[in-house]
């Protein structure tokens, strides 16, 4: 199948390469001339694991192709999917300017049948939309379809390749057969594809979203009562987790869900509701739960240190809002870095893969470590904040012999706390008890 995939961010450019990686032939339509450039010279411009040699692959045998022109893109294909940006706009609504642009675009240009699939987190509603803004101009039969991603970065190429289900919203049976083609490949292990009316499939990527942010800031919560109450909140998560109906996946508390989705979904669904008279009361509380958990750390390291801040030195490991990402969106260590800075301290990060996007955004403010031990130079403490594999065991000898405290202060419950009363540090983590010295 000829399919266009118009975006290639994240998703844009997972969906064209797991497209192309079936046998399609998929061209992806960006605006931005340098990206385009390097894509089609070979040079990935995300990290995602997994993708570049699939990305590498499909380029060398003609399978994917990379134009800044979407009249050249759209030639001669099927399926045309939107993977815009959608950022939250000045009202916490999503906007949909770089959607609607496009499909106002398309509609200009399109000569023969074509399905459209908003790929794109959008609100209840934007198909109609997108419907609107094509048909405004155009002379050809067309579909519009909703495609929600369920994608994670860090696995979205395996994410892709065997989805948990497909989602796919349309009242067309002429588009419903071409989704349902062209996502056979990805199903063969019998996972289902859920065919709905376009309204729905845009809701379920939303409460999809927002039920599993819930599940974080309804532990992140558990967790604080579990330090107020002297419990331990991974028995505790062990307990529920093991009842089928909670599940034990996404009950690790922590310093808060960022990234480019649950922050910005969460907020446009609480919009969307509000929108039709409607408070969302859970997802309101969600939020403000996220919002100071992100600077759940700080009054531990600020009473360690005696409520003073000023001229203390922090070593951070992990700036990624999660592990085997370079993505820096809504990252809590973000956030911690500029409460660090207030206080009048300085802060030495070290990240596998994202320190390149934070020098972007903090530049010189903090100082880049080129190596997770390096960054310990002269600290008077270590904050994790994101939970890297190779901070898991890491070298305690050298970790205390660089640090002038023995202190860990762990947003992501790395490590046993028995066993860092053992080693003698003062670590404290996420609902948890702390070994204190
Ligand atoms: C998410 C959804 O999982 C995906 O289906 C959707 O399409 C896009 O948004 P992603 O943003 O890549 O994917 O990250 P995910 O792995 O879901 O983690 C989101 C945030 O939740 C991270 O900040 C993570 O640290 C946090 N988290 C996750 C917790 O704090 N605790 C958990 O138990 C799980």
């Amino acid at each position: 199948m000829k399919i266009t995939v118009v975006g290639t961010g994240y998703v844009g450019l997972v969906t064209g390469t797991c497209f192309a990686e079936t046998g399609n032939e998929v061209t992806c339509v960006d605006i931005d001339v340098n990206k385009v450039k390097k894509l089609s010279e070979g040079q990935i411009t995300i990290y995602e694991p997994g993708l570049e040699k699939l990305f590498e692959r499909n380029l060398k045998e003609d399978r994917l192709f990379f134009t800044t022109s979407l009249e050249e893109g759209i030639k001669d294909a099927e399926v045309i999917f939107l993977a815009l940006p959608t950022p939250p706009g000045a009202d916490g609504a999503a906007d949909l300017s770089y959607v609607l642009n496009v499909a106002d675009h398309l509609g200009k240009i399109m000569t023969d049948y074509k399905v459209i699939v908003d790929k794109s987190t959008v609100p209840v509603g934007t198909a109609e939309k997108v419907t609107a803004a094509i048909a405004k101009n155009c002379k050809a039969p067309f579909d519009v379809v909703s495609n929600p991603e369920f994608l994670r970065e860090g696995v979205a190429v395996d994410d892709f390749m065997k989805p948990d289900r497909v989602v796919i919203g349309t009242q067309s049976e002429r588009a419903r057969k071409v989704m349902g083609d062209l996502y056979a490949p990805f199903v063969r292990q019998g996972n289902p594809i859920l065919f709905m009316d376009e309204k729905s499939a845009e809701l379920t990527k939303y409460a999809a979203n927002s039920f599993l942010a819930t599940k974080i800031s309804f532990m992140n919560e558990i967790a604080i009562l579990c330090e107020k109450l002297g419990a331990d909140v991974d028995m505790v998560r062990r307990g529920i987790g093991s009842d089928e109906r909670i599940g034990k996946r996404f009950l690790f508390p922590g310093i808060g869900y960022g990234g480019s989705c649950f922050p910005k979904d969460v907020q446009a669904l609480v919009k969307s509701s509000e929108d039709v008279n409607y408070n969302f009361k859970i997802l309101n509380a969600v939020m403000e739960v996220n919002e100071t958990q992100k600077l759940f750390l700080l009054p531990k390291i600020k009473a360690y240190f005696n409520n003073n801040l000023k001229g203390k030195h922090f070593a951070l490991w992990g700036l990624a809002f999660k592990p085997n990402t370079d993505d820096i969106r809504e990252a809590p260590a973000l956030y911690i870095i500029n409460a660090l800075l207030e206080e009048g301290a300085t802060v030495s990060a070290f990240d596998p893969e994202a320190m390149k996007n934070v020098r972007q955004v903090v530049g010189d403010k903090i100082t880049y470590a080129e190596h997770q031990y390096t960054c310990l130079e002269n600290a008077d403490a270590l904050i994790i904040a994101t939970e890297w594999s190779v901070f898991r065991t890491p070298d305690f000898n050298k970790i205390s012999a660089a640090l002038k405290n023995k202190a860990i202060f762990d947003g992501r419950n790395l490590f046993e706390t028995g066993r860092m009363k053992e080693l003698g540090y003062h670590y404290e983590s996420v609902g948890r008890t702390p070994s204190t010295l």
